[in-house]
């Protein structure tokens, strides 16, 4: 390691150092925002350290590049579109709303693989060398940076920033510690991980009546329904339009009658009107950012002119957490924070001068948009988050916010953006929230059908199919055609059916997988090297990707349906779950199960919580020596009782001994009593299924 490059590298752990530009006096950077605490300096950087930035500086430019053998992959830097696999582009880290209109006026592509930013920023390169050792740079910044992957790492900004390094044997280790760093998502209430079904808008109540209704007429699973914008009072924040929701509670309790939960839509920006009371007590109390001279900015947003709080105030963050805590007294489940990039609706593609204030308090210094700009939706979620809490303590929050940065986890869900209805989106659906996971990020996913335009019939149910794979499963579209499993003829509504169906049987795998990102921030859909880090023919593959560790996904994501799959070593026997048969409707992913593996399934349903009542199923795969594992986490699916014990996790365990399968538990967590229940078990052997039934908890032996 070069000593003269930098000064003041520290050790922070055996695994994690930091590193500082020459010149550049540390006490003179800014608090960390990624960090959840900052990290004490245990001593010089050993000779042995492996990876190293060198740092330069040209015309007040901050520069560090950090080498890369050849061959190594490149991936995180967040919410990208386009490959999974990083190497050659350059992303600015700059929480942006990306716009593209195209000359014909047709709907256009919001954004796409040559869009630099989109809506957070994640200054982290999560790098695997040939080996399969993986190291992870982080630019511990708030300001713009660029990081260029063109040749080697290239981390550039106009301010000095120091990078932490992160050393792993595997990658799967190193984003382990990059969660150790930056925190992990919070156990979700569970109804989250069921269906979806969202649009820009639905309008008035008596349509989102109608909607839950028909849901449940067609025998559709659906878990929640969404109210956007148009709920406002002419798009006043923490108003109701008096005419279209009138009472908004009793629009929650119709939901919740008939089993649905509500997430309910909040923009950052106020609209600047005297005598609406939110503006009103904003001015008093000071709570809007203001430019250099002391003046309060506007923007143009929704409701025509509006000021934006500045969360990077205490007294402002408690301010939202009240009004919000206060809004959820209508009976909402949880809470959408949007446009907080924080981005202006026109002229398109306008930004908040970085030249305003931010007054601060607290452990955050009064500082320059430029500064605070990129934790802007960090800090609303913070605040969104603790008004979750604080309205009903006793239930997991759920918040889902368009913008974040590094660490953002820790407060929000986070979904994709304003996609388009095209082949290349679904495509980009799947990498996308591969990256988001690798930078920390487990609970993502797409608007399915894409929120600009009108998917064809064929698009759509492919986005269902793989929707219900990932690990936020909403549909969502702007303001043209009807985008609800029904919309586009029989066959379609067959395909979506079949789409849930699987997602609802498998709810019991993927809630496991959940409590694993929130206890080791392992994600929930994984890159495919993940099962084979050294296998370099695996590292582009970004259609195929994996469930947890055992399931592999193989989805169609190309009209002309001729991806060629790469799949790791192992025997990866194929299974099916409702019925379906991927080979004739290409619609439907092939799901592939790990020789090794158990998984457990449920029964599904039509909600959540009958999703997780009654049989349990276990699809079982035995490997080469005849044995197989899984594990099942359960709890009472909201609460936080599961963090005093009220849990059950259960391994299972198959072993292959004289010609017969000896299937049950191994071991089990936790003080939850075994539920009484059937089991049914599913053998994937090569000359075909075997079934076999009997009672959870006892010795089964499969023949
Ligand atoms: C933004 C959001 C979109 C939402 C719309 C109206 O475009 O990204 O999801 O529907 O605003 O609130």
């Amino acid at each position: 390691m070069p000593a003269s490059t930098h000064q003041d590298p520290g050790l922070l752990s055996n695994d994690v150092a930091r590193f500082i530009s020459p010149g550049v006096d540390p006490s003179t950077l800014p608090r960390s925002f990624a960090l959840v605490e900052p990290l004490p300096a245990l001593g010089p950087v050993p000779d042995s350290w492996r990876t190293a930035p060198t740092f330069e500086c040209n015309c007040n430019t901050f520069i560090a590049n950090i080498p890369i053998d050849p061959e190594t992959s490149l991936y995180g830097t967040g919410e990208v579109a386009g490959p999974m696999l990083r190497n050659g582009f350059v992303t600015e880290c700059w929480a942006k709303q990306p716009f593209r209109i195209e000359k014909d006026g047709k709907p256009a592509p919001q954004y796409d693989e040559k869009s630099k930013s989109l809506y957070h920023a994640h200054p982290w390169v999560l790098a695997v060398r040939t080996d399969g050792s993986a190291f992870g740079v982080l630019a511990d910044t708030t300001y713009r940076l660029e990081i260029d992957l063109r040749d080697g790492i290239r981390l550039s900004s106009a301010q000095p920033f120091p990078v932490l390094v992160i050393e792993s044997g595997s990658p799967q280790r190193l984003v382990e510690r990059l969660s150790d760093l930056t925190g992990r998502i919070e156990l979700p209430p569970r109804w989250t991980l069921g269906y979806h079904q969202c649009r820009f808008s639905y309008y008035p109540d008596a349509r989102v009546r109608e909607l839950a209704e028909e849901f449940r007429k067609r025998k559709l699973p659906c878990d929640v329904i969404w109210v956007d914008i148009h709920y406002m009072d002419a798009y006043k924040v923490f108003t109701f339009d008096p005419a279209g929701f009138p009472d908004p509670k009793a629009t929650n309790d119709f939901l919740h009658g008939l089993g649905f939960k509500s997430v309910w839509i909040l923009d950052p920006a106020i609209k600047a009107e005297a005598g609406y009371s939110v503006y009103d007590e904003g001015v008093a109390e000071g709570h809007f950012l203001s430019d250099a001279q002391g003046h309060e900015h506007h923007e143009w947003t929704w409701p025509g002119d509006a000021a934006f709080p500045d969360y990077t105030r205490p007294e402002t963050r408690a301010w939202w957490t009240r009004l919000t805590a206060e809004f959820l007294e209508h009976g909402m489940d949880g809470v959408w924070v949007d446009l907080n990039e924080p981005s202006p609706i026109l002229p398109l593609g306008a930004e908040l001068p970085e030249t305003l204030r931010h007054r601060s308090g607290g452990d955050i210094t009064p500082g320059t948009h430029a500064q605070y700009h990129n934790v802007y939706g960090l800090l609303m979620s913070k605040a969104t988050h603790d008004a979750m809490r604080k309205a009903r303590p006793s239930r997991r929050p759920f918040v889902l916010t368009r913008s974040s940065y590094l660490g953002g986890q820790r407060y929000a869900a986070t979904w994709t953006g304003d996609n388009s209805s095209t082949w290349e989106h679904l495509h980009w659906s799947v990498p996308m929230a591969l990256n988001l996971g690798l930078s920390g990020q487990p609970y993502s996913g797409p608007d399915v059908g894409g929120f600009a335009g009108t998917p064809s019939p064929e698009l759509f149910a492919h986005w269902m199919g793989v929707g219900a794979l990932l690990p936020f499963f909403r549909t969502h579209n702007a303001l043209h055609g009807d985008q609800e499993p029904w919309s586009f003829g029989e066959r379609t509504e067959r395909q979506s059916r079949l789409a849930l169906a699987r997602r609802y049987r498998l709810l019991p795998y993927l809630y496991t997988l959940f409590h694993d990102a929130a206890t080791t921030g392992l994600p929930v859909v994984r890159p495919l090297f993940f099962a084979d880090a050294a296998d370099l023919s695996l590292r582009e593959e970004d259609h195929a990707f994996l469930l947890g560790n055992d399931v592999l996904v193989q989805p169609q994501l190309l009209k002309a349906k001729t991806h060629a799959f790469a799949l790791p070593k192992g025997h990866w026997r194929s299974f099916t779950l409702a019925g379906e048969d991927p080979v004739a409707d290409p619609a439907h992913p092939v799901l592939r199960l790990r020789d090794g593996a158990i998984l457990p399934v449920g029964p599904g349903g039509q909600t959540s919580d009958e999703a997780f009542e009654g049989p349990l199923t276990l699809i079982v795969s035995l490997d080469h020596a005849g044995q197989a594992s899984g594990h099942l986490y359960e709890d009472a699916g909201d609460g936080f009782g599961y963090l005093e014990g009220d849990y059950l996790r259960t391994t299972y365990r198959a072993v292959l001994r004289d010609g017969v399968v000896e299937i049950g538990i191994a071991q089990q967590e936790g003080q939850r009593p075994h539920p009484a229940r059937a089991l049914h078990v599913e053998l994937l052997t090569d000359a075909g299924l075997v079934r076999a039934s009997g009672i959870d908890g006892q010795v089964m032996m499969v023949q």
